[in-house]
């Protein structure tokens, strides 16, 4: 019986880690420099958690989430998103107490049960952020430039930003009719799927991927051109503090998004070369959710963008992030009686921070000096009777030829003091 990965999963392997601890390392910057902390929060949550934030109706709660009870009968679920989890973990320690403006991220495995594809896994990475406490538009401008300042950081272009207004429990109902009266005659030409979502949410039918869909709701009223007062000021706010920033964007009336917590703005990231999922970034305002999870009204928002996607853009775009990761010397044991003394040169060279290699399967000194080429070791130094007899050893750089002669006591200052 030979085992292979769940459908929908992926391992990253070590020759693939370093582009992936690379990408981590520039998204904690960029997180950093924008004073937003980390949490972390449990791979599982209560599935009721999600059922609730999310929303009954969406995709996600409805046919992707991973659900199961266990041992005690509690049902359980592996967090497909992260927004819903930090909350409950913001109400469950009082995180606003603290402080009026809660402002964190997270890079953390999410799971969906989805039909894989593409840039469609069933266990994917997030990074995102989220602040909460305020609703002032220029909290939504500094999410926004904080997600686009980790593509900028990566050097990736060919992406979009597109923004919206999804409004609030006062322009959305009344909209709602409005897009009703609209799709109305049109409804037996719809989708299957669109017909379905005409009575409990019509607004997803405008984002159907459907080209019939697309051509049948051309035309079709925009919640963007009926928001409230309050909601159409918000969002010129946002505009405004978007231009301050220099960020460009596009308005696009037709962005829903999947989840059912967000008020107000609503946004995606798009990667013009990701064909059918290309929403690099999804995002938005979520001033409800707090207290639709039994904490106090504190409006939020925030965005979440997948890494897989990020990284098939950096592939196509041809972009390395991250140095191949390779010792900086490979020891060599000229014969099996200096084997001891490598290992202990290598202890000493480790412990001073030196990344070192030695060979632990008692190969030959010609398959020893094979590997330390495979290994693309930055040098190599050969240790034999005469090495250890005269305390002296020949430092060879592989890129240059050179061979320097270095006593062993010096050893550490050679690799580690800039020279
Ligand atoms: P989302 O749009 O469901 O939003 O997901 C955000 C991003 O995660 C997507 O744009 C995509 O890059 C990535 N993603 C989603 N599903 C998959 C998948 N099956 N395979 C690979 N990548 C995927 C959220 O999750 C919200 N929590 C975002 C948010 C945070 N809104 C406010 N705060």
């Amino acid at each position: 019986m030979k085992f292979r990965s769940i459908k929908g999963t992926k391992d990253i392997l070590p020759d693939e880690s370093g582009t992936w601890q690379a990408v981590e390392r520039t998204i904690r910057d960029v997180m950093h420099v924008f004073n937003y902390k980390e949490i972390r929060t449990p791979v599982f949550e209560e599935t009721a958690l999600f059922a609730r934030g999310i929303g009954e109706l969406t995709d996600i709660v409805g046919k992707e989430m991973y659900t199961f009870d266990d041992r005690g009968g509690t049902s359980l679920t592996l967090k497909p998103e992260m927004t819903a989890s930090v909350i409950r973990a913001y109400i469950q320690h009082q995180l606003g107490e603290q402080q009026p403006l809660t402002k964190v991220y997270y890079i953390a495995p999410m799971f969906r049960q989805e039909r894989p594809q593409a840039g469609r896994l069933r266990q994917f990475h997030q990074f995102g952020a989220e602040a909460i406490g305020g609703q002032q538009p220029a909290i939504d401008a500094e999410i926004v430039a904080l997600c686009v300042e980790v593509y900028r950081q990566l050097e990736i272009d060919n992406v979009e930003l597109r923004i919206n207004s999804v409004g609030c429990e006062t322009c959305r109902p009344v909209y709602k009719e409005k897009l009703k009266k609209f799709l109305r005659p049109r409804l037996d030409d719809l989708s299957e799927e669109s017909k379905r979502r005409f009575d409990q949410n019509p607004l997803r039918i405008l984002d159907s991927k459907d080209e019939d869909d697309r051509a049948l709701t051309k035309g079709a009223p925009l919640l963007i051109d009926h928001l409230c007062e309050i909601c159409g000021a918000h969002f010129n706010g946002v505009m405004r503090a978007l231009k301050s920033l220099g960020i460009a964007f596009e308005i696009d009336g037709r962005i829903v998004r999947g989840l059912d917590y967000y008020t107000k703005t609503a946004f995606e990231l798009i990667g013009k070369e990701l064909g059918s999922q290309d929403a690099l970034v999804g995002g938005g305002r979520y001033d409800l959710l707090v207290k639709e999870l039994g904490g106090k009204q504190t409006p939020a928002v925030g965005f979440a963008a997948g890494i897989e996607r990020l990284l098939m853009v950096l592939g196509k775009q041809k972009k390395r992030v991250g140095a191949v990761v390779r010792p900086t010397v490979f020891i060599v044991a000229a014969d099996n009686s200096s084997r001891d003394h490598a290992l202990r040169e290598a202890a000493v060279l480790r412990r001073a921070g030196v990344s070192c290699e030695i060979d632990l399967l008692e190969r030959s000194l010609k398959s020893q000096m094979r590997e330390a080429d495979r290994q693309r070791a930055e040098n190599v130094i050969v240790l034999g009777e005469r090495e250890i007899q005269s305390n002296e050893v020949a430092v060879k750089n592989m890129q240059t030829g050179e061979e320097r002669r270095i006593a062993l006591s010096q050893l550490i200052d050679f690799f580690t003091k800039p020279r």
